[in-house]
């Protein structure tokens, strides 16, 4: 086996056929279940792209409203899933706490399920426990959210759709239309892209008929660390860094001359350009706009173009939707559990892919470790021996 047998990162690696997404980086385009993403986004409220992940198809007007009615009845959280958040320090992180409730509401759900065997659940049982997840991840991110600023929990509203009411249990207040409609557009974008880390993860979980709350948890994980979903906070990082448009010169100087790595630019799989980003960043202006804060736009502008003309290296969807959920008034550090409720559909599509064809997740490695060796003084009993070191089957 040579060095360019090895997968590092499985960079290059097809591991199976999948019909919730097509990402194609030769012509910029993603598709949900054969849509173009920006159609989507520009059209639809999320929890009809969440209907079109989970079935395949766009609900019919009847069909999103008995979802949304479900997703309605489904939004509070059980007093002792608030109560696991409420124990963790308000210092812990929030993917930590949004991780918690996740496993907190998958182990009341799977309660009494003796047989290891029966968690993994019918496709059924799979789609109600999609659903519920999310229902309550906006209520577990909004909490978040408040608890850190001392403030208590907001109920959900019934007279509110997702995005609308996932605003107002996290500010307590009705937001602004154009608000709204660029939290929906996030929500659309961010909620599916093919086998990224955090969905792989869900996936291999789910390969060993785990239950899918358990894939869930795994893939929240995934998406914590910066070189995935943490990247949107690192972007508000490096602009509160860099501070206004005509310090973008000398900072990135520095930043590269120190070899940083710049978040919210770069992609596995998109060289040319993220096709996400022209959707978001249109949302984002519509915030500028809205806020009357052209110093985020000129700041955005201008890091970008100095950054692509540098290195070549494109903005992927972290980059506009940083600054966009800093001024609809998230904190940063709600940017990545903001991810999770978006992606809790297109991992919970691809766990319930995985189960419809299974084959359990599990490659191979190339031992680059130290020659056999052993411990001075141990004589074994030959029955632990390998077989071909036992004297009688050498005799043999
Ligand atoms: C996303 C990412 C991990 C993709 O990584 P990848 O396909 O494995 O590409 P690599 O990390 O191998 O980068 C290839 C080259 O481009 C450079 N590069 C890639 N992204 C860069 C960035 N954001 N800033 C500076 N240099 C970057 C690397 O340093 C490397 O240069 P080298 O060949 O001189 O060593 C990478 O672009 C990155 O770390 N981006 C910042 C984090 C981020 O925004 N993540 C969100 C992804 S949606």
């Amino acid at each position: 086996m040579t060095d360019t047998d090895i997968k590092k990162g499985l960079a290059g690696v097809v591991v199976d056929y999948t019909a919730v997404s097509k990402v194609n980086p030769d012509t910029n385009s993603l598709l949900y279940r054969g849509y173009p993403v920006h159609e989507l986004a520009a059209t639809q409220p999320f929890e009809a792209v969440a209907y079109l992940l989970w079935h395949g198809e766009l609900p019919t007007d009847e069909q999103l409203a008995e979802l949304r009615a479900t997703e309605r009845r489904n939004r509070a959280l059980h007093p002792d899933v608030k109560a696991a958040i409420d124990i963790l320090p308000t210092s812990a992180h929030p993917m930590d706490e949004v991780r918690t409730a996740v496993s907190v509401i998958g182990a009341q759900d799977t309660a009494g399920i003796a047989n290891v065997m029966d968690a993994v659940g019918t496709p059924e049982e799979n789609l109600e426990r999609s659903l519920r997840l999310f229902a309550q991840l906006p209520a577990i991110v909004a909490y978040g959210q408040r608890r850190r600023r001392g403030l208590e929990l907001v109920e959900p509203r019934d007279d509110l759709d997702y995005a609308a009411n996932f605003l107002w249990q996290t500010f307590g207040e009705d937001a602004d239309p154009v608000v709204i409609d660029a939290f929906n557009r996030s929500m659309i974008l961010y909620a599916e892209h093919s086998f990224n880390a955090s969905t792989f993860t869900a996936r291999v979980i789910t390969s060993t008929l785990s239950d899918l709350y358990s894939a869930v948890v795994g893939a929240i994980g995934a998406l914590k660390g910066p070189l995935h979903g943490g990247a949107n906070e690192a972007v508000l990082h490096i602009f509160e860094e860099i501070g206004t448009a005509d310090n973008v010169v000398p900072w990135l100087d520095a930043a590269l001359a120190e070899k940083r790595k710049i978040m919210g630019f770069g992609h596995r799989v998109y060289k040319r350009g993220d096709s996400r980003v022209p959707t978001m960043k249109a949302a984002l202006d519509t915030l500028v706009t809205h806020f009357d804060r052209p110093d985020v736009a000129e700041l955005y502008d201008t890091l970008e173009s100095e950054f692509v003309e540098r290195k070549g290296i494109y903005p992927n969807l972290d980059y506009p939707s940083g600054p966009a959920y800093d001024l609809i008034g998230f904190d940063v550090l709600t940017f990545t559990p903001l991810f999770v409720a978006a992606r809790i559909t297109g991992w919970t599509a691809h766990i319930m892919e995985q189960q419809a064809s299974n084959a359990l997740i599990r490659p191979l490695s190339e031992y680059n470790g130290p020659d056999e060796r052993h411990i001075s003084g141990y004589v074994p009993d030959t029955a632990v021996l390998d077989v071909a070191e036992r004297p009688e089957e050498a005799a043999g």
